[in-house]
């Protein structure tokens, strides 16, 4: 039930915090598309205060009540969720077409670009900061996984970069509305950043956003200078994530640090039972906090 804290007035009307309606944004300018839509950033205004954000524009897709319901539902949950290293979601705007998801603004944009475009100049960030985005990712994982949230879809291109460099993880939970429109054609699957588990199933599980953190572990020290399974095809991934001698399906770049290396290849264990949980991928990233739990 609604608390009257929860609340504001539109119009006249009570509506949750949360539920936006499209004249309190603004558009500024495109930042990027994707399958689902598109990413605009702009301004929120409420109360006579703006507040940069970002703004996922979802398809014109099968809006029907129920999914509208679903979409509300979701957004409930997610916009309660609070981490420095998850985008902050403000909320959705559902009354009209195109249906929008209110997110923070990460200033300093995606993490696989950043990384991406300094690999092309021959430049490579510093050992220490490439571990502490691991670390950033883990921290963020580490509270999904404590919520029982699932990502899905943990990988390079997901990763956003806050004011000070941090890590800032983006698309959990909402992400799930993004293949609404999708559905209708085809759901596009990230093969290579499936586990071998759900290559068949298409069941996550937390476990499953592990072995996806060690192939994003993977990019992060490649310097995303190319996707993961460079030169095969989706078809070649596949077979050698399928295939039970490759252990690890991918060796850790030549320039891994060796802490790192090791933990990339634990987290790419087939048993599921013995690939470790986000809490402890925590602690070995950030071995003089091991005291702290
Ligand atoms: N691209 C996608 N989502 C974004 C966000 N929240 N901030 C900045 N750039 C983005």
């Amino acid at each position: 039930k609604l608390q009257p804290s929860d609340a504001i007035l539109v119009r006249g009307i009570s509506r949750p915090k949360y539920y936006i309606l499209h004249d309190e944004i603004v558009l500024d300018g495109k930042l990027g598309a994707g399958a689902f839509g598109q990413v605009w950033r702009g301004k929120f205004w409420r109360k006579n205060e703006a507040k940069d954000v970002a703004i996922k524009r979802l398809n014109h897709g099968k809006s029907g009540k129920e999914i509208l319901r679903g979409f509300v539902k979701e957004a409930k949950l997610v916009q309660k969720l609070n981490h420095p290293n998850l985008i902050r979601v403000i909320g959705i705007a559902p009354t009209e077409e195109p249906l929008m998801i209110i997110l923070e603004l990460a200033k300093n944009g995606c993490l696989k670009n950043y990384l991406h475009n300094l690999s092309k100049k021959e430049k490579r960030v510093e050992d220490e900061i490439l571990i502490g985005f691991c670390l950033d990712m883990a921290r963020g994982m580490a509270y999904l996984a404590a919520k029982m949230i699932i990502h899905r879809d943990l990988a390079a291109r997901n990763l956003l970069l806050g004011e000070k460099m941090e890590v800032k993880i983006s698309d959990f939970g909402l992400s799930e509305c993004g293949k609404i429109e999708a559905r209708a054609t085809k759901i596009k699957v990230p093969i290579r950043w499936l586990a071998p588990e759900s290559i068949d199933t298409l069941i996550f599980t937390t476990k499953s956003d592990v072995w996806a953190f060690a192939v994003t572990m993977w990019e992060i020290f490649s310097m995303c200078a190319s996707d993961p399974f460079p030169g095969l095809t989706n078809r070649q991934a596949k077979d050698i994530i399928r295939d039970k001698s490759k252990n690890p399906p991918m060796d850790p770049p030549n320039e891994t640090p060796k802490q790192m290396a090791k933990l990339m290849v634990e987290c790419f264990e087939r048993n599921v039972e013995e690939r470790p949980g986000f809490a402890e991928i925590m602690r070995k990233l950030a071995p003089e906090n091991e005291d702290l739990n």
